[in-house]
């Protein structure tokens, strides 16, 4: 099977580190030019767009305003022409107990990122796949989506579940205008939003909780989004790939 995504726009949020890198890699490494969304880390967002070629761009935001969730998508548009492919990856995860004072605060800016700026961006991109009669969405959930998480993550679990629900039914309603959406549920996976938790617990503890023996890291996502973005899985809309190391099965 080859894949071959020249002349294919995509917009990756997150794309200056972590798991948005390593996907932003992978599709261009198949030919795809890449919008790199950051919010942040411009050095990062900018070293990865030279290293990963193709022409791909930089484009700043904060996902958590939804005023610039609509410039982003409109930006790239401008930019690139068109886009085929959006993958909403960027996501935040803040520890949010009961004690802490700003715990509604946290809720709000947790469900901003996590659930209110994919469904903004998916909005963006719906209209405007439709007048192409094309497009694919990749939306990046979590495995706490249906396992649910503790008191210190209540929101992020939240949000992910929202992301399979506004996933689904993206699927079902616009299939007809070519539109596809898949969602990815990762598990642990080795990046700096997960590296507190890693150093806290050690590697050998979650390892003990997979069927493989090592943690996944982002170089293990970008593969399946690259064949979905490809059009290949294009039956498969609507669902959910878990990439957890097989920690559902041990
Ligand atoms: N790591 C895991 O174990 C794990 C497990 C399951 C699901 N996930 C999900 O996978 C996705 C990527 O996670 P990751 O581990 O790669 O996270 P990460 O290493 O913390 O990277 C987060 C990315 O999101 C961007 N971002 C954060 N807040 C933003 C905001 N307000 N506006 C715009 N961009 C923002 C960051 O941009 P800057 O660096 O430029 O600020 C960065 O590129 C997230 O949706 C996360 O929930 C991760």
């Amino acid at each position: 099977m080859k894949i071959d995504l020249t002349n294919k726009n995509i917009l990756v949020t997150g794309a200056s580190r972590g798991i948005g890198a390593g996907i932003a890699k992978a599709l261009a490494e198949s030919g795809a030019q890449i919008a790199v969304q950051y919010n942040s880390n411009e050095t990062a967002a900018q070293e990865l767009a030279q290293q990963i070629g193709n022409d791909s761009k930089i484009f700043k935001t904060n996902l958590k305003n939804a005023t610039e969730c609509e410039q982003l998508f409109d930006n790239v548009v401008n930019e690139f022409g068109y886009v085929d492919a959006i993958v909403n990856n960027a996501g935040i995860a803040i520890s949010s107990p009961f004690s802490n004072e700003n715990w509604t605060a946290e809720w709000d800016e947790t469900l901003a990122v996590n659930l209110r700026a994919v469904a903004i961006l998916c909005k963006k991109a719906i209209e405007h796949f439709k007048t192409r009669t094309a497009g694919r969405i990749i939306n990046i959930s979590s495995r706490s989506a249906y396992r649910g998480e503790g008191e210190e993550y209540l929101a992020y679990a939240a949000a992910k579940a929202g992301v399979v629900t506004l996933s689904k039914s993206i699927a079902k309603t616009y299939g007809k205008d070519g539109i596809t959406c898949f969602v990815i549920a990762p598990g642990w996976v080795k990046t700096d939003m997960a590296q507190a938790y890693i150093d806290e617990i050690g590697e050998a503890s979650i390892i003990k909780d997979l069927s493989l023996n090592r943690i996944t890291e982002p170089k293990d996502i970008g593969p399946i989004v690259t064949l979905l973005a490809s059009g290949l899985a294009d039956h498969a809309t609507g669902t959910t790939i878990d990439i957890n190391a097989g920690s559902y099965v041990h």
